[in-house]
């Protein structure tokens, strides 16, 4: 599914470069639920960039299904958004008077899916982050912390991208609250057979994945499967 290979991203601020990410390689299958974990400054945030076709790299290549993308046009890294990659951020990045249901059909507009057709997949989303019916109609500023990231995950899943990204999606969380958020990325990957990249500086957050990808100044220092706090309870089904 994804496949990056010696990946190199340097950034110049005057004479000073930053080397952010200094050769990094792995592979992730579909249906995998991956950690990348990492203190602050360690290249998460830029990696998830280049994964999520938002920048490219210095040197290296990406492959997404099968497509190379560090070869691809502006235009058709745009579409690969679009099409392929649902993103989760930490500050859930909501249209504050748009209701939650609007939120989450709004990038079907821009696929071109008819209104009825908008509404219908929005609602299966909604289902599937799990927010409660009763707060489809409400606007995303009147909901709590955990309702507003239910509604981003939501979005990231309506166009059924072949990876939902997630950098620090329990950030602005109470731990709580966090916990319910990363049991609801679990059933999306366990129930729905969703791919999972998920970004965090903690280790506990990590450990809810099944493997666990740490970086150090850019590079890779480990990549382990682990034991899941929250492991699939059945065998997985296939989406
Ligand atoms: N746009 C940028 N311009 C210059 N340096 C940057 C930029 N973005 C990130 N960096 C630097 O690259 C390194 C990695 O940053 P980042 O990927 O944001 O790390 P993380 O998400 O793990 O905190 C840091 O040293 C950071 O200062
Ligand atoms: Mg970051």
């Amino acid at each position: 599914m994804i496949e990056i290979s010696d990946i190199r991203k340097a950034y110049r601020v005057g004479d000073i470069e930053t080397l952010a990410l200094d050769g990094v390689s792995f592979r992730i299958e579909k249906g995998d639920f991956v950690a990348i974990m990492g203190q602050s400054g360690s290249g998460k945030s830029t990696l998830m960039h280049i994964i999520g076709c938002l920048d490219s790299p210095t040197s290296g290549r990406y492959f997404l299904g099968g497509h190379d993308v560090s070869r691809m046009t502006d235009d058709e890294l745009s579409d690969v958004r679009r099409d392929q990659i649902g993103f989760v951020f930490q500050a859930f990045n909501l249209l504050p008077r748009a209701t939650a249901i609007r939120n989450v059909s709004l990038p079907l507009i821009y696929a071109n899916v008819l209104p009825e057709e908008r509404d219908r997949r929005a609602g299966e989303a909604l289902l599937a982050a799990g927010l409660p019916e009763d707060r489809w109609h409400h606007h995303s500023n009147e909901l709590s912390g955990g309702q507003k990231q239910r509604v981003a995950i939501a979005r990231a899943l309506v166009n059924s991208p072949a990876i939902v990204l997630a950098d620090e999606p329990t950030g602005n969380l109470d731990s709580k609250t966090g916990e319910v958020v990363l049991e609801t990325f679990r059933h999306l990957n366990c129930d729905l057979g969703h791919t999972i990249l998920l970004i965090t500086h903690e280790r506990y957050v990590a450990e809810h994945a099944d493997r666990i990808i740490t970086l150090k100044d850019g590079r890779i220092v480990s990549d382990e499967e682990v034991r899941s706090k929250h492991p699939c309870p059945v065998e997985r089904q296939t989406p």
